[in-house]
């Protein structure tokens, strides 16, 4: 059985004060304890947050180098020296707006497994794709560009996240049964390269839109074992409404 995950994804919100805030505040609430949770706000506040919570906390990005002449660049040993334990990999902000490619996410896959730090890899498709049908090809595509060279025992309870980029931020999220029927083909493309056992290890998460209003119905589904939360997850009562909305 898939491990049930919620993370939030704060991108490039809040002050070091409000952080510590909304850490102290989701802190504070009675979470589903059979539920992992993961934070991802700015890499500046690990260091400060994982002074105040036993939350996993983890980073937006890191670098597919492990060391040296970077600029600007955080390898993932320093991630870890200021308490950040699990990265993402190809969120579509950072595919769309710095033109990462399917190349250099195989490179951070590359990178995190060869230094056993835990990540999310984020896959989904724009507009015009699902526009035009071919968000299965599209999706797929991306898996077996950048995740699905690994070994099995490298994919083996592995976290991915099912993220339609029109739904992210518009407040327009994919119905259940969109998000179904996708989740179910990412099982089906990992049992065809895997196996079932494998295929069952791996959690598959929704990003997009998800609200304390459809996280139940979203979270109902068969393939679905969590989610990846933006703009909700600034709010701890939704928040963790959210994490609270598995059957
Ligand atoms: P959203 O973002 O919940 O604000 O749509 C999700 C994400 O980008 O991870």
């Amino acid at each position: 059985m898939a491990q049930k995950i919620v993370a939030g994804n704060w991108k490039m919100n809040l002050s070091l004060k409000e952080a510590i805030d909304l850490v102290e505040s989701i802190d504070q609430e009675d979470l589903d304890k059979d539920v992992r949770v993961i934070l991802f706000p700015s890499t500046l506040y690990l260091q400060a947050l994982s002074e105040k919570t036993k939350l996993e906390l983890g980073v937006q990005n890191f670098s597919e180098m492990d060391k040296g002449a970077y600029t600007g660049e955080i390898a993932i040993s320093q991630i870890r020296s200021v308490g950040g334990s699990i990265g993402l990999i190809g969120h579509s902000e950072r595919r769309m707006y710095y033109k990462e490619s399917n190349d250099v996410l195989k490179a951070k896959v590359n990178q995190a497994v060869e230094e056993d730090f835990d990540f999310i890899f984020c896959c989904g498709e724009p507009l015009e794709v699902r526009e035009g049908g071919r968000e299965m090809e599209y999706v797929s595509r991306q898996l077996k560009e950048s995740l699905f060279h690994l070994p099995k025992d490298k994919i083996k309870n592995k976290i991915i996240a099912y993220e339609p980029v029109w739904a992210i931020g518009t407040g327009k999220t994919a119905t259940a049964e969109q998000a179904e029927e996708m989740h179910k083909n990412i099982r089906f493309w990992l049992k065809e390269k895997y196996g079932e056992e494998i295929a069952d290890s791996v959690s598959i998460l929704y990003g997009g839109s998800c609200k304390p209003q459809n996280a139940k119905e979203i979270f109902a589904c068969e393939n679905v074992d969590g989610g990846l939360i933006g703009g909700a997850s600034l709010n701890a009562k939704d928040f963790t409404t959210i994490i609270n909305s598995f059957e």
